[in-house]
């Protein structure tokens, strides 16, 4: 029996080929994946697959990129692409996908199911051994990095500027890094405006438009030299600074962001995204390789009404709602706006309030995140609070206990 993976943001694709599984000549087994940036788990999990069937979700150029990298990886699985038009992408792209058809959408029913029957019959599948299946217990959903797995990729977004997206993502990074012990990068996708390095008061030699300057002959070339093109804070963190220029920026596409962050991901355990404040192509193309993602907002109503569109819009766009985490910063009680009313219009609730708090403009003078240069105030504990909630639950306990407010008696005695 063939198996076929159907990767595409909806289901419509999925749905016509099941309802044709009685014409092949014999029924294949059909998967759907809707959630792209969790293709690699479905191949490894549930294939090897026979063919795997790209939707029009995947017609951008990062969605042909994907696909590119996939058929390097998986050289016996035949590839049949169903557009619905031409995609906005050169031909060049679409034939390194490594595409064996391209349907035209919509396709009639006896040429899905040719095309299908041809894919299978080219792919050179390897026999499953014949033994009695066993039936795997599924894993817990984790997101502890695991050996010899890519590593954990955590965006960090928001609709209006000035939210506090760099400001929580080196905060972020710095605390994987201290209480798993783990390699984190970040990644300053914010292109134009880059402000990872002046958060961090970084010199970089290098930025991401130089990594994507190198000629490399594949990918693993790009992974074994990314490095060097980081810069590391004195805390361990590492940094691929944004482009010196805003010419340089625009230079960069979505496949060259996907490019980049697979080669990050291999090489780090944990790998955080900084953005700038829209839904640019370039930001999508790491929506789709993150496990998890942060939509930020501060206390006011353009901000507020603007992550409400916000998020429509990733839902429109069939961005896996599952993994967001929403952060309303710079929470402030006299403002004219109740946070009790902001937080009834968002039912998936926040996993953190921030205040607004002076010690971050401190800690941005000495180049450290708050959490490190002022680990007891209530603004570090705040954000420790929601920021545990990835960690394993031993590890949660610990920061728990950790970042409890010190009685303040002992405090002042020790003059802190
Ligand atoms: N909770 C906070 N309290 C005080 N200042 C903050 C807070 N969050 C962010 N800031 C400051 O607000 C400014 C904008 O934050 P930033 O992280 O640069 O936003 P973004 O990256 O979303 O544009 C920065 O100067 C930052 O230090
Ligand atoms: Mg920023």
């Amino acid at each position: 029996m063939s198996k076929i993976l159907v990767l595409d943001r909806g289901d419509t694709l999925a749905e016509q080929i099941r309802g044709l599984s009685d014409q092949f000549d014999e029924a294949p087994k059909i998967t759907s994946c809707t959630r792209i940036g969790a293709v690699g788990e479905v191949l490894e999990e549930d294939g090897p697959f026979d063919v795997l069937v790209a939707g029009p979700s995947l017609g951008t150029r990062s969605g042909l990129a994907r696909l590119r990298i996939i058929s390097e990886e998986l050289p016996e699985m035949r590839m049949v692409l169903a557009f619905s038009r031409r995609p906005d992408a050169s031909l060049r792209d679409i034939v390194r996908t490594g595409a064996i058809d391209l349907l035209q959408l919509p396709v009639e029913d006896a040429d899905i199911v040719e095309s299908l029957q041809r894919a299978a019959s080219l792919a050179r599948r390897a026999p499953e051994p014949s033994v009695i299946e066993t039936v795997a217990t599924p894993e817990p959903e984790s997101l502890e990095p695991r050996p010899n797995r890519p590593g954990i990729v955590y965006t960090i977004s928001s609709a209006t500027g000035g939210c506090g997206k760099t400001f929580y993502a080196t905060n972020l990074a710095w605390f994987l890094h201290k209480w798993t012990g783990k390699s984190v990068c970040i990644v300053d996708l914010d292109l134009q405006f880059g402000e990872v390095s002046t958060a961090l008061r970084l010199r970089p030699k290098y930025t991401i438009f130089d990594a994507l300057q190198r000629e490399d002959a594949d990918e693993s070339d790009l992974q074994a030299h990314i490095e060097e093109y980081m810069v590391v804070h004195d805390t361990g963190v590492h940094v691929l600074a944004a482009p010196r220029d805003p010419s340089e920026a625009d230079r960069i596409t979505p496949p060259d962001v996907t490019r980049i962050l697979e080669a990050v991901r291999n090489r780090f355990d944990y790998v955080l995204v900084d953005t700038p404040p829209a839904l640019a192509e370039t930001v999508l193309a790491a929506f789709d390789l993150s496990d998890l993602l942060y939509v930020m907002a501060t206390l006011d109503l353009p901000s507020v009404r603007n992550m409400s569109v916000f998020l429509s819009t990733l839902d429109r766009l069939r961005i896996d709602t599952d993994n967001l985490r929403l952060v309303l910063n710079k929470a402030e009680t006299d403002v004219g706006i109740d946070i009790d009313q902001v937080t009834k219009l968002f039912p998936q609730g926040f996993e953190s309030i921030l205040p607004y708090a002076k010690e971050v403009s401190r800690s941005i003078n000495l180049g450290m995140p708050v959490m490190a240069a002022s680990p007891d105030a209530e603004i570090s504990r705040l954000m420790a609070g929601g920021m545990k909630l990835v960690l394993p639950a031993d590890l949660q306990a610990q920061v728990t206990q950790e970042t409890a407010p010190k009685k303040a008696g002992l405090r002042r005695l020790f003059g802190k």
